[in-house]
């Protein structure tokens, strides 16, 4: 039986970052990030339809002794590091907001974790979803000993993500031909980039 580790960190901080994990107080902001067509077009699960249904889906993101290979966090700007280019208006909304989310909401086969993120359309291009999964992967190897790899299943078309994953270090290893439907755009390819545990951090005796 696998004893259910309760996340040990519980906040990660990076210089302008605070990674949170996943409380059910953060729902309105969640809700706000999945209500925009924008941010959320490249997403398998798409658009949320209701404050429910956003509900519904947080709940898969909040700590559960029956996952404990999952480890989610709301991604929030510390104060200090809003960006000083922002006029105080602009700034304001960003204040005490998850700005985005980013972790592992389940495992696709034993020993292998799949990571998923997704930032607010407002914030993007500031180098933050690159910032906050660089410090989650260093925290990750730590909290989920029996995992040895991280994948991320990305639209080719999505050179964002593609390029985050790989200044954190994916490195791109399949290419599926239209195997996946994602709400907003149809039938599309997949790449799947992929992370292995840092030899140093190898549990003695696993694979
Ligand atoms: C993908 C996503 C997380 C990137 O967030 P971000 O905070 O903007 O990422 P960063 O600023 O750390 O890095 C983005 C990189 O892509 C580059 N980029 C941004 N838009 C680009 C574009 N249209 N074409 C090429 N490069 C682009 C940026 O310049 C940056 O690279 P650089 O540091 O080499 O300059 C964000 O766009 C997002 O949430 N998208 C919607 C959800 C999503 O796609 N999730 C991932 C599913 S796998």
């Amino acid at each position: 039986m696998v004893e259910f580790q309760a996340p040990t960190t519980q906040t990660v901080k990076t210089a302008r970052l605070e990674l949170r994990i996943f409380k059910e107080s953060f729902l309105d902001d969640f809700h706000t990030i999945w209500i925009n067509p924008t941010t959320t077009i490249w997403t398998l699960s798409g658009l949320s339809t209701s404050l429910e249904d956003s509900r519904t889906r947080m709940a898969r993101l909040l700590p559960n002794p029956e996952t404990p290979d999952t480890l989610n966090y709301g991604v929030f700007i510390r104060p200090s590091a809003l960006p000083s280019s922002d006029s105080e208006a602009a700034a304001a909304p960003l204040h005490g907001r998850m700005v985005g989310m980013l972790g592992v909401p389940g495992v696709s086969s034993p020993g292998t974790a799949e990571i998923g993120y997704v930032y607010d359309e407002s914030v993007w291009g500031r180098g933050y979803a690159t910032e906050a999964l660089a410090a989650y992967m260093s925290v990750y190897w730590d909290h989920a000993k029996s995992i040895n790899a991280v994948v991320a299943m990305v639209d080719p078309e999505n050179t964002p993500s593609i390029k985050v994953l790989e200044k954190c270090g994916f490195v791109a290893v399949e290419y599926l031909v239209k195997n996946i439907v994602l709400p907003a755009l149809g039938t599309r390819d997949t790449l799947i980039l992929r992370i292995e545990r840092p030899r140093a951090t190898r549990t003695p005796g696993l694979a």
